[in-house]
């Protein structure tokens, strides 16, 4: 996140008592960022707080079917009934926007942290987004804010999509700045960072790879720009390097073109491309996490384990990917897919698993992952190097084909053999009853 400044000016005046009442400080926005500087009666801000959010809400229409609507606060979000509370009422963020919704959370403290503790939304099925809405007017949803205690005066970020979802509505919020309780006035330059921006390991970009193969996958792809969300990249994705460290020794290893196929409303190819994309994740002996963060918000997460076979011998697998797309296609509402049943990439733990052909990682019905050159050791690791490598059945193809050929070339020998027996059982059954 860019450093620019967004605080408010210093106020030297002494916060005694948190008055209610938000004044001054307007809600304004750059792109879609809601930003909220709450003020006591003697101007003093007691909550700041910027960021990113979307609603989405499962309606029943007047037909009876289920439909998903999307709501963004963007142009004209107010922030009425915003409060720095006092001895009786907690500290409260609200703000209004659109067609009668409104969004507020509370916040509480202890004598080290304080936390947001009741998030109340209403949205107002009034709205033209729920044209064919069954029951028009108001619903409230009231939930519990899952966000864990932030010690007191500092600052709370989290770039990560964090989501919250209670009957109909998932709520989705990213980028977020806050600090409830500003003492003084003066919002904090100490930062609490959200377990999810953390990462176990260093995030590192491309390790050095020397798989020639991989070497001239990465050159001869076609490179292009991040495809633009309405035209369809045919091309294949570019080939990425990531890895972990854990310290200063990689403990992972991945390369691999990515290329999302998203059915919404029409299917849609998305290729991640490796030159803006973060890697985080962990490491561990039985289980590891390769995250990665493009620059379009898309979150995907690999999450590898590892197993004991019957042979005694212990091999690893890709057991679960999450993905999350922010806006991911013009407009359409925030998507959060998994499987966490997966078994495939499977290989002995100690060497790398390697799939040149094009492969297919079935994440839901309307989500899946292309994967391209694809080599991974999410374990054992040794020398900052991929083990020997095992290469998935798919590849073999200079075996596969015979292979098919002759079965149909045997079952075409089969059927003519038996054809030519009926035949002549047929006329010898003729003769038989002349
Ligand atoms: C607080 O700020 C608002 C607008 O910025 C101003 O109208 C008001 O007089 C200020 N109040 C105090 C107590 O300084
Ligand atoms: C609405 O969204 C939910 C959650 O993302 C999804 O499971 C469901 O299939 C969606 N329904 C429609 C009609 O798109
Ligand atoms: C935002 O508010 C302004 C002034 O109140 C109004 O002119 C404009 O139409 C509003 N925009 C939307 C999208 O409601
Ligand atoms: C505390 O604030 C609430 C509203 O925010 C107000 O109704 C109440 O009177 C206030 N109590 C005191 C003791 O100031
Ligand atoms: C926070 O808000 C909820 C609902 O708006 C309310 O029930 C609760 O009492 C508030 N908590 C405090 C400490 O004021
Ligand atoms: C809900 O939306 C309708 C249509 O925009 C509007 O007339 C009505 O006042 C809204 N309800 C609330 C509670 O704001
Ligand atoms: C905060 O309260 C807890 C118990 O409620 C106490 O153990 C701790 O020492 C207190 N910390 C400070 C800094 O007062
Ligand atoms: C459902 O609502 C839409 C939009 O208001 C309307 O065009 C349609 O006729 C309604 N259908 C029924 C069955 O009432
Ligand atoms: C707020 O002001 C008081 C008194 O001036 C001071 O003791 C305290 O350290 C200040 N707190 C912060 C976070 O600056
Ligand atoms: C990366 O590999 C290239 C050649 O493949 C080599 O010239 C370069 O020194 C390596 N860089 C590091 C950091 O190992
Ligand atoms: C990747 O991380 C760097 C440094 O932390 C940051 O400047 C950049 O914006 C990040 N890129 C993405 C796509 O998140
Ligand atoms: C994937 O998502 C599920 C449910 O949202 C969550 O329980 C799980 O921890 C996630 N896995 C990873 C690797 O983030």
């Amino acid at each position: 996140m860019a450093t620019r400044s967004p605080w408010p000016r210093p106020l030297s005046l002494p916060c005694c008592c948190l008055l209610l009442l938000a004044l001054g400080g307007p809600g304004f926005f750059q792109s879609h960022a809601v930003e909220v500087d709450v003020k006591d009666l003697s101007n003093n801000t007691c909550i700041y707080a910027k960021w990113m959010m979307s609603f989405l809400i499962k309606y029943e229409t007047n037909s009876s079917e289920y439909k998903n609507a999307t709501l963004k606060p963007s142009v004209n979000v107010t922030h009425d009934g915003s409060t720095c509370g006092n001895s009786t009422h907690a500290p409260l963020l609200a703000i209004q926007f659109g067609a009668g919704h409104s969004w507020s959370i509370n916040f509480t403290k202890t004598n080290e942290t304080y936390q947001g503790n009741i998030i109340s939304f209403t949205y107002n099925t009034s709205d033209a987004v729920f044209k064919d809405a069954k029951t028009k007017g108001p619903i409230t949803i009231v939930v519990k804010d899952p966000m864990h205690p932030v010690k007191l005066n500092t600052v709370y970020k989290c770039h990560h999509l964090d989501s919250i979802e209670v009957a109909n509505v998932s709520l989705f919020f990213w980028d977020v700045i806050l600090q409830a309780f500003v003492q003084n006035g003066t919002v904090s330059k100490n930062d609490s960072t959200c377990e999810a921006d953390r990462s176990t390991v260093a995030p590192t970009t491309v390790a050095n790879l020397t798989t020639a193969s991989i070497t001239t996958a990465s050159i001869t792809t076609a490179s292009s720009p991040l495809p633009t969300t309405t035209s369809k990249p045919v091309e294949k994705p570019l080939i990425g390097n990531y890895s972990l460290k854990d310290g200063d020794k990689i403990c992972l290893l991945a390369t691999m073109g990515l290329q999302l196929n998203v059915s919404q409303e029409k299917p849609v190819l998305i290729n991640i491309n490796p030159k803006t994309t973060n890697v985080t994740g962990s490491c561990g002996n039985t289980s590891a996490t390769l995250r990665l963060n493009d620059s379009n918000r898309r979150f995907i997460d690999f999450t590898f384990a590892v197993k004991n076979t019957s042979a005694n011998t212990q091999r690893f697998y890709l057991k679960e990917v999450n993905i999350t797309l922010i806006s991911s296609i013009n407009g359409s509402e925030p998507l959060n897919a998994g499987n966490n049943n997966l078994s495939i990439w499977d290989t002995f733990l100690g060497s790398s698993y390697m799939c040149q052909k094009e492969q297919t990682v079935l994440v839901t019905e309307d989500l899946q992952i292309h994967t391209f050159d694809l080599r991974i050791q999410p374990f054992k690791v040794q020398d900052n190097k991929y083990s020997k490598a095992q290469e998935c059945s798919l590849d073999d193809d200079t075996i596969l084909i015979p292979i098919i050929v002759g079965a149909a070339l045997a079952g075409l020998i089969v059927i003519i053999v038996i054809a030519y027996i009926i035949g002549r059982r047929k006329t010898y059954a003729g003769y038989q009853t002349l």
